[in-house]
């Protein structure tokens, strides 16, 4: 979603600003804009579509100064335009604000500065910012600015620049992301760590009602009174992961193909002989684990379904009774705790507006939070009493992947441990199953291998328009995972089914033309998906089935079979994922749609 770059330095202000904002594309957005202040006056540039446009209008008409912010948009109020896209700007030319998140009153503000005579040029909410600061402005960018953000609603992070006060950035953060980045003769500001890396390790991570005075040679913080505060300044000592195709024509396919070697690092990682090491950001005592009561799992989207695999594992293993929430729900649900709950919150991105308020809404209830996150010092993993990485490296697709099959693995493990401090199963059952997951990428290489014959399948149903995945037990939520890697990045419709349930109404949807994808590995629920599957069958469907290597039943009644290696059943939707994934991929990038940035899709959602 949007991202916020600033830059107050020697360096060509154009060159800063997009280098950054090209570390910022993989968020998702829909335009883009940066602006400087060069000899009194405000110099804005801006473009609906990719940032390739707005490359090439500043090749054409550089932006000159030395200092400048600049932002990918998301639209949330008012089309992908460039009269919408950031940075927005107030009546006199003379102010020029970026904004991530949403102002929630910008309707009432917008009205009352109508009143005062502003004059509004976008539908964005965003503006209404540009225009508060102009009202409040009494000399003192920082004082306005702080006036302006006790006005608004919301979440935000926001970056201004002024022609009054040309030698500075004056930016805040409530609710979406902002890190300042230290360097010599120079200081930056972004939305991410990984569009300050090129210039500086050192950085400071901003909370929520803090704001930042950025100039040149000094840097200052304030809280949301203006009191001058210190903040801890961090050391990144980790490398941003090499991001690039390489020899795959999307990064999501790279991806794919990556999940093998993430896999067998975190084999490495965390299982120490028949220990657990779950890293230094995990902070839980075996005491304080043993006697948890129930575990209530919060996460959007594919981590969502992770989390729903998370509940199988820790009812089988651990016999630990686990909700599953969807965080927009979990949030405004007003849920009730008894007992001694553990909150899980899973995410890739570690900035998902849901999940982070959930993490708020259970420790307002002084509930203890555990974190499975991908991204390194991102809000969710800083909030949570512990953090379990994942280690799967930079996922650029939109689509999720390879941050996928690692929650599932992590989880796995948990899982395992807990049965441990639980007592639930023996020292021999968990030394078995470690030796299974330890067989686990070899196995995930092998699918791989068998990618073209996945592509041909896709080759036949490409055209399909409206797709059904079923599953039973741990792969229910697998069903539901596949149905969205489908729909998300081919726009086809598809709709993920506990099997079982499909003759309580679905089943009504099922002809030659709407093609089945059936979960059906050796499980404990084998054969009653085999029985589903024939009801579908009988109707007309035609059924992929996704089996064990070495099942000729299958082979009898699936139009097509797509096998995966035996595995113990609760580690099958980590096997099930990657022909799941590969069979959205090959049918999207057949229709030519744009894999990696799909429509209306973002990367890091950081609005509810
Ligand atoms: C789908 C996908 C999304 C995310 C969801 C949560 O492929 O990527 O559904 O899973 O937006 O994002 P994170 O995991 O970053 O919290």
């Amino acid at each position: 979603m949007c991202g916020i770059v600033g830059y107050v330095g020697n360096k060509d202000i154009n060159s800063v600003l997009m280098a950054g904002l090209w570390k910022l594309e993989y968020r998702g957005y829909d335009s883009s804009g940066v602006a400087s202040i060069v000899n009194g006056d405000l110099e804005v540039r801006k473009v609906k579509g990719r940032l390739m446009n707005l490359q090439e209008i500043l090749a054409d008409k550089p932006l000159s100064g030395n200092l400048g912010i600049g932002h990918t948009r998301w639209a949330t109020h008012g089309e992908p335009s460039e009269q919408n896209a950031h940075p927005q700007v107030d009546c006199k030319n003379e102010i020029a604000i970026v904004h991530n998140g949403i102002i929630e009153n910008y309707y009432s503000l917008k009205e009352e500065l109508i009143k005062k005579k502003h004059v509004f040029r976008s539908d964005t909410d965003t503006e209404v910012i540009a225009h508060l600061v102009e009202e409040n402005y009494n000399g003192d960018l920082k004082e306005s600015v702080l006036k302006t953000v006790s006005r608004l609603k919301g979440s935000f992070a926001i970056a201004v620049i002024s022609v009054s006060e040309p030698d500075k950035i004056v930016a805040y953060r409530f609710g979406s992301p902002l890190i300042v980045g230290l360097g010599k003769d120079e200081n930056l500001l972004a939305s991410d760590i990984s569009a300050l890396m090129d210039h500086t390790r050192r950085v400071v991570i901003m909370s929520d009602g803090e704001m930042v005075v950025l100039k040149r040679e000094e840097v200052k913080f304030y809280d949301k009174d203006g009191k001058n505060i210190e903040k801890e300044e961090k050391k990144i000592k980790w490398s941003p992961a090499t991001i690039q195709k390489g020899k795959f024509p999307h990064y999501m396919l790279k991806e794919i193909h990556e999940q093998k070697d993430i896999i067998q690092k975190n084999v490495n990682l965390r299982i120490k002989g028949s220990e657990f090491d779950f890293g230094e950001n995990f902070h839980f005592s075996p005491q304080e684990l043993a006697h948890l009561s129930h575990i209530v799992i919060q996460a959007c989207g594919t981590s969502w379904h992770a989390g729903y695999i998370g509940k199988y594992l820790f009812e089988d293993f651990a016999r630990v009774r686990t909700e599953v929430d969807i965080s927009s729900e979990f949030r405004y649900r007003n849920p009730v705790f008894d007992g001694e709950p553990l909150v899980m919150a899973i995410s890739q991105s570690g900035e998902t507006a849901d999940t982070l308020a959930g993490i708020r809404e259970a420790k307002a209830k002084f509930l203890k939070v555990l974190s499975l996150v991908n991204v390194r010092e991102s809000t969710i993993s800083r909030e949570s009493d512990s953090t379990i990485y994942l280690n799967a490296g930079s996922e650029i697709g939109v689509a999720s992947t390879k941050a996928y099959t690692s929650q599932i693995f992590q989880l796995y493990l948990f899982a395992l441990y807990l049965s441990r401090l639980k007592w639930a199963l023996g020292s021999s059952e968990i030394e078995e199953k470690i030796k299974e997951v330890k067989g686990i990428p070899e196995k995930i290489e092998r699918i791989l291998k068998e990618a073209v014959k996945i592509k041909k399948i896709a080759k036949k149903y490409k055209d399909g328009k409206d797709f059904m995945f079923i599953g039973r037990g741990i792969n229910y939520p697998s069903a539901l995972e596949g149905a969205l890697k489908l729909k998300e990045i081919s726009y086809i419709h598809a709709t993920g089914y506990p099997a079982g349930e499909m003759k309580h109404g679905p089943i009504a949807l099922i002809s030659k033309d709407s093609p089945v994808v059936a979960i059906a590995p050796q499980s404990s629920v084998y054969e009653k998906m085999l029985n589903n599957i024939e009801e579908l069958k009988s109707r007309g469907a035609k059924v992929i089935i996704i089996g064990s290597e070495g099942d000729k039943r299958i082979k009898e009644i699936g139009d097509d079979i797509i096998y995966i290696p035996l595995c113990e059943e609760n580690l099958s939707p980590i096997l099930v994922a990657i022909p799941l994934q590969l069979f959205a991929y090959y049918i999207a990038a057949l229709n030519g749609r744009d894999v990696d940035r799909p429509r209306n899709l973002a990367k890091s959602v950081t609005v509810e």
